[in-house]
């Protein structure tokens, strides 16, 4: 089956109003041909209200880069999945590495965060991935089956056809050492045969998975051209609207 690629932006914690008003003025005409790809753009919370006014009639979607699984309530410094929805994101990255390691998220954490987004009618962009430890001791794929097995406790299968999942080993986030494509192909077709043992075949096809890790126009084309590769997630790449946009086309 044939899957919408899907080019995701991470901008992390950068930019301000006004670069993010100019990456999209920059972006919007270089992207404007583009049909049979999905951008997405994560900003930092206080630019989504900007980059959501200058996406208005096109394709681009809209993600926020985490979020708190509860309703609302004294969770100081959190932000509550309809707020988000309030401010138009289809999109929610969790479990994104520097949540885990920086911020100490644990997998019964980034759980709960995925159920809320599917409950309130977010779609996850589900983050697993190795640390360089783990692949020096050949424990790759258990690393990633348990973040998968635990992260996707109790979604339906229904739902889960429409998550997004991105493989991200830690050690290629912002080091510029890329994972080769037949590291990622292999991660990514483990992942693809975990969610078509535990949700079935449909479900299994219907799941977008991209590769993230310094991911460049230079070597986007690698990693689009191996079966079962649906896109990028991209931090670093993503920040200047020419490179952007070069990473639409593979
Ligand atoms: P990078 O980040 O492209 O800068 O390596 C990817 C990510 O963390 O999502």
């Amino acid at each position: 089956m044939k899957r919408r690629p899907i080019i995701a932006a991470n901008w992390k914690m950068h930019k301000v109003t006004a670069e993010a008003k100019s990456f999209m003025a920059e972006l919007l005409p270089k992207i404007s041909d583009l049909r049979n790809v999905d951008v997405l753009i994560c900003p930092p919370f206080p630019l989504i209200s900007t980059v959501d006014h200058a996406r208005e009639g096109t394709n681009i979607l809209l993600g926020a880069q985490n979020m708190h699984f509860e309703e609302k309530g004294a969770f100081t410094g959190e932000v509550a999945p309809a707020m988000l929805k309030d401010l138009n994101c289809e999109f929610v990255i969790l479990g994104h590495s520097e949540r885990r390691w920086v911020f100490g998220e644990c997998d019964t954490f980034i759980n709960k965060k995925v159920l809320s987004a599917f409950e309130h009618d977010l779609i996850p962009v589900l983050c697993v991935g190795e640390r360089l430890e783990d692949r020096e001791k050949n424990q790759t794929d258990q690393i990633i089956l348990n973040q998968l097995e635990n992260g996707l406790k109790g979604v339906s299968e229904q739902l889960l056809g429409n998550i997004v999942i991105a493989y991200e080993p830690v050690w290629a986030i912002g080091t510029g050492k890329n994972a080769t494509a037949k590291d990622a192909k292999d991660a990514i077709a483990l992942i693809r045969e975990f969610i078509h043992s535990r949700f079935g075949t449909a479900t299994a096809e219907k799941v977008r998975i991209l590769y993230g890790g310094s991911v460049k126009p230079e070597n986007i084309k690698t990693y689009m051209e191996q079966d079962g590769i649906d896109g990028a997630l991209v931090g670093g790449a993503s920040l200047e609207a020419d490179s952007f946009a070069k990473l639409t086309i593979f």
